[in-house]
């Protein structure tokens, strides 16, 4: 059998990063998998953080480390921004749980409202997959419709309904232990195909409550999206009387201060919010018209309040930590400065991480838009991207393991395949991404793998 000497990238990963081996040892003995979230699978091991502020983390080896992976986009104002700081340790003095209505978050929703051009109403979450699955219940609940639309490779959480259709095989839930008749009520449509849409909708008449989607190109902008598609998708579920639901857990106040929806002037029904609403800290939202929302008031009638509406609860739904952190976040996204300052980072690293394939003729693409990058590896990726073509795109992001694993021994982090700017990415620590997306590139020539 043949035996793939080991490559010296992964060698010098092992020696470099030797305590977060150790820790991951220690770790599969006392969690599941070994990991608390399935992006941090990584070979040989994932790394530990121990501290991180602006846009540096530090690791368990005592490693440097230019972070764009920010929280998983959560930190537009990068680590530990000194007012959010400030306001969070305010509150933890005030209490960190009322159990209890409390002014923050009426402010809170407020600011939301005033940013977000969908927000009628808002209902705070913990999560965005609480988010996605709400906006669902609540769809479903307002239409009295179950089957709900989605794109393939669009991502909008973890929850069983989010799993069908999500990576290919498309028609196979993306995770096990997702009970048939739950995968059923969801549809796959193909991304920025407004024919697939109405198919669906001609064969399933009456039946459908929403189409949910990333505006901005599933997963996270690898699959590019098309502005003329999403008026299409506007104008035809305004005729379907279908809920149209923009999940903005990523491009809400990222893309513009009002997020993707802003920026393509395209106004969904509902949307879905999480990272950035928070602050950094745990939260989300549904926000959206408040005739659909309204399916979870009290109306202090029995039957209504115990058989027509929609029930939510959550312990620590606006929370007094996330209000505080997430109110002093969108007060700073809503001076307008926050997202161009990111954008512009976002521009700059783009034209030069292509500027670095071009010198060294690798194949692959540079994606993304606003503060958001990705590095898709591997032949044809520019007709992938002209054609929509899911599957390829989808597997150009898989390849690149070893990039960021070099990537990581030239000093940056890496979200996978690429990742997020923020108003801490300045020219030096551009340049210092550019720097090392060279050096990794070259590394991954001089084995073989580019
Ligand atoms: C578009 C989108 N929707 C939903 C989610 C799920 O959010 P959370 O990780 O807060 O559950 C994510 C997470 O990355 C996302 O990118």
């Amino acid at each position: 059998m043949a035996v793939t000497a080991p490559s010296t990238i992964d060698d010098a990963f092992r020696k470099r990063f030797a305590r977060s081996a150790e820790l991951y040892q220690r770790s599969r003995e006392a969690i599941a998998g070994g990991i608390t979230h399935d992006s941090r699978n990584f070979a040989p091991f994932p790394i530990y953080i121990e501290r991180a502020d602006g846009s540096r983390k530090w690791d368990a080896d005592g490693n440097e480390l230019l972070d764009h992976w920010m929280g998983h986009g959560a930190l537009i104002l990068g680590h530990s921004h000194p007012q959010v700081t400030a306001a969070v340790a305010e509150q933890v003095h005030k209490g960190t749980h009322y159990g209890a209505c409390h002014e923050l978050e009426v402010a809170w929703a407020e600011q939301i409202k005033r940013l977000v051009p969908s927000a009628e109403w808002v209902r705070f979450t913990m999560s965005g997959t609480e988010a996605t699955m709400l906006a669902m219940r609540d769809a479903r609940a307002f239409t009295g419709r179950e089957k709900i639309i989605r794109f393939a490779g669009h991502f909008h959480g973890w929850h069983d309904y989010a799993m069908a259709g999500y990576q290919p095989p498309f028609d196979t839930p993306t995770s096990t232990g997702v009970p048939k008749p739950v995968a059923e009520t969801m549809l796959v449509a193909y991304p920025n195909n407004i024919d697939s849409v109405r198919e669906l909708l001609d064969a399933h008449p009456g039946e459908v409550a929403a189409i949910i989607l990333e505006p901005a190109g599933g997963s996270n902008g690898i699959i590019p999206p098309s502005i003329a598609f999403l008026r299409e998708l506007r104008q035809l579920t305004t005729e379907r009387n279908v809920v149209l639901i923009f999940d903005e857990v990523i491009t809400g106040f990222r893309y513009a201060p009002g997020g993707a929806q802003q920026l393509y002037g395209v106004t969904p029904d509902v949307t879905t919010l999480a990272k950035i609403v928070a602050g950094g800290l745990p939260g989300g939202a549904v926000v959206g018209k408040r005739a659909i929302l309204d399916v979870q008031t009290f109306k202090g009638e029995l039957h209504h309040d115990r058989f027509d509406r929609v029930l939510q609860q959550g312990t620590f739904n606006a929370n007094p930590m996330s209000a505080a952190a997430g109110l002093t976040a969108l007060q700073l996204v809503g001076e307008g400065w926050v997202t161009e300052q990111a954008n512009q980072a976002g521009e700059q690293l783009r034209g030069a991480l292509r500027d670095v394939f071009e010198k060294r003729g690798v194949a692959g693409v540079v994606l993304g838009e606003a503060s958001v990058f990705q590095v898709l590896l591997g032949e044809g990726m520019e007709e992938a991207v002209e054609t929509t073509d899911v599957q390829r795109l989808m597997a150009g992001r898989g390849a690149v393991n070893t990039l960021r694993k070099a990537m990581l021994l030239n000093g940056v982090d890496l979200m996978r395949s690429g990742g997020f700017t923020s108003i801490v990415h300045g020219d030096e620590e551009i340049g210092r991404t550019v720097a090392a997306f060279d050096q990794s590139l070259e590394m991954l020539q001089r084995e073989g793998l580019a």
